[in-house]
């Protein structure tokens, strides 16, 4: 990225506005095929879990439980996201799968098989933006989960004899799922901001293919909580699922918290479909501009019912970090925009804007 020079910090910009709202929804995008190709060893540099814009996984692994020996699973893992899948593991995703995920920053297990069919959450919280230490084991009938060198879990009477599958092929997929998201027993949106590395998947001798790992970001810039905005990138939320606003008097809130900023042009406009811009923020001289497309009277149109959108979308030039964004004082999840660009950091930001938007490696 050029990096428009010095960086300018806003924070809590507040805009009252007088609207009333209404939804239109979404749902996840479909699977795509991964050719399988070439294996990932212990010495790579660490995996960025993100692959577009939220489903898919970033590699996948396929093992011959067969030849199976070791039958536990270990690696390094980072993020500041409280929610996403780690990995997916199946031999049939329609009756015997297994999920470790995050779920408010903690880890949880979804299993569905022959045996058991659960959902646990356990362990501490680790969405710290720190390297912690993950392993997972399957040992005789029991799933046993440690985190940091703890065994913070353990399912007895969960798991049969591997070698006696139906189908004797495991798959691993990292950052997300092998069916779509409505299918775990307890949903949760599978996109996980996070950094994987010093991994190590089953078995090696019996892993019999491995696709390309198709990571958006690398892993080697510094973060911290927050999100990022590369130039050129854009969200866009359709405010349903808000709290409505105050009826006396008319009242609408947007808190948005501006940390780092680069470069100029608007970066935020709030308007209805058609009409997308009533107000808008604009970057300019290292300043904030409010303006309004309604002119100079700032008439808001108090028609009940409006379906009010907030855009966040850039010039090319400029690129931003937020703290947060709130609406009526309820935070907006990247994770849940209608739509946006898949190379924005949902849950992070770089500590320094000039290396924010190294997103191949
Ligand atoms: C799995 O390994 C066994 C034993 O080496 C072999 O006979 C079988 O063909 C393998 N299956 C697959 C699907 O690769
Ligand atoms: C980006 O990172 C490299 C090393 O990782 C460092 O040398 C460089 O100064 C950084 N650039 C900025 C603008 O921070």
């Amino acid at each position: 990225m050029e990096s428009g020079g010095p960086l300018a910090t806003w924070r809590r910009l507040l805009l009252l506005l007088l609207l009333l709202l209404l939804p239109p929804g979404h749902e996840g995008p479909a699977l795509r095929h991964i050719l399988p190709t070439q294996q990932r060893t212990q010495d790579l540099p660490a995996l960025h879990l993100t692959n577009g814009p939220g489903q898919e996984p970033v590699t996948v692994m396929t093992f011959n439980l067969t030849k199976m020996i070791k039958t536990s699973s270990s690696f390094e893992f980072r993020t500041w996201d409280p929610e996403g899948v780690i990995f997916y593991g199946d031999t049939n995703p329609k009756d015997d799968w297994f999920v470790l995920g995050l779920r408010d920053g903690r880890p949880e297990i979804q299993i569905h098989n022959h045996w058991a069919q659960l959902t646990v959450g356990a362990g501490p919280q680790l969405n710290d933006g720190r390297w912690h230490q993950m392993e997972v084991k399957i040992h005789g009938d029991s799933v046993l989960l440690e985190v940091d060198g703890e065994e913070v879990l353990r399912l007895r009477q969960v798991s049969g004899p591997l070698a006696n599958k139906p189908q004797p092929i495991m798959r691993i997929a990292l950052g997300g799922l092998l069916f779509p998201a409505s299918n775990l027993r307890l949903p949760l949106v599978p996109a996980l901001d996070g950094c994987l590395r010093r991994d190590d998947w089953l078995d090696q001798q019996a892993q019999t293919s491995a696709s390309v790992p198709a990571s958006l970001r690398s892993c080697a810039v510094e973060s911290q909580p927050g999100i990022f905005f590369p130039p050129g990138t854009g969200a866009e939320f359709s405010l349903q699922d808000i709290p409505q606003p105050h009826v006396e008097p008319w009242a609408f809130s947007l808190d948005v918290g501006l940390q780092l900023a680069a470069g100029s042009g608007r970066f935020l406009s709030l308007g209805i479909p058609g009409n997308p811009s009533w107000l808008s923020l604009h970057l300019q001289d290292q300043k904030v501009m409010l303006s309004s497309g309604l002119g100079p009277g700032l008439d808001l149109p108090l028609v009940l019912g409006l379906p009010l959108q907030l855009q966040l979308r850039e010039a090319s030039s400029a690129s931003f970090c937020l703290d947060g964004l709130w609406a009526q004082g309820q935070g907006l999840d990247m994770d849940r925009a209608l739509s946006r660009s898949q190379d924005i950091w949902t849950h992070s930001c770089p500590q320094s804007p000039g290396n924010g938007t190294d997103t191949t490696h």
